[in-house]
């Protein structure tokens, strides 16, 4: 979906995933130890915030200018930093030094990029993530319940364990998760979820 699409969508006055964190991001960030977090396609800035507040050294990119303005908004609310980049995920260089890569609904049409991304942790850095599945497209049909309607931006396990093939897995599952996150991921949905850590 386009950067158009995108900066559409977030003019919205509220916050259209919500100013909470992802479940799945919060539950697996919870029991780490803080230190330098990467977090791709970060939109309105609910991970990067809740990750701030938690002693996380943050940085994030975005594609979207609007998204990029509302994730500020909501980190000054809460008076913590985060270093914030509009960028495309294509484009993106880090230095290889993050504790923490975290994917939440991270959809781009190559893998190889996202593989890219994941690679910026070091030596046992962790990778959390959670994206629609494949099976997402009749959850659509059925819920209306978000994500990308084009099935080449959505998961199998078999895309993610090969996407994360640097990585020991602690986690690889296709679970139907009940999403709660403002009003475009709302209802029943199939979702991947990916922890692991880098060999
Ligand atoms: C469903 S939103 C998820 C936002 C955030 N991760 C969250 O969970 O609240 C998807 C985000 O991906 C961003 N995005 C999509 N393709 C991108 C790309 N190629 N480069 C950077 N950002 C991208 C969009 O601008 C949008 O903010």
């Amino acid at each position: 979906m386009s950067v158009e699409f995108w900066d559409e969508r977030f003019a919205a006055n509220e916050y259209i995933y919500g100013k909470s964190p992802n479940s799945y991001f919060k539950s697996k960030l919870d029991k780490l130890n803080s230190g330098k977090i990467l977090l791709p396609a970060e939109g309105e800035g609910r991970n990067a915030v809740y990750a701030a507040i938690n002693g996380w050294d943050v940085y994030c990119f975005d594609q979207s200018i609007s998204a990029m303005e509302k994730a500020e908004i909501l980190a000054s609310e809460n008076m913590v930093n985060i270093n914030y980049l509009i960028a495309d995920a294509d484009e993106v260089y880090y230095k290889h030094d993050f504790d923490v890569v975290a994917f939440i609904f991270s959809h781009f049409p190559n893998h190889n990029t996202l593989r890219k991304i994941s690679n910026f942790t070091k030596e046992n850095g962790h990778v959390i993530f959670e994206c629609f599945s494949k099976k997402q497209i009749k959850y659509q049909l059925e819920f209306n319940s978000g994500g990308p309607n084009n099935i080449d931006l959505l998961f199998s396990l078999n895309d993610v364990g090969k996407i994360f093939r640097d990585f020991e897995i602690l986690e690889l599952s296709e679970v139907e998760v009940n999403l709660n996150e403002g009003n475009y991921h709302n209802g029943p949905a199939s979702v991947i979820r990916f922890n692991g850590v880098k060999k």
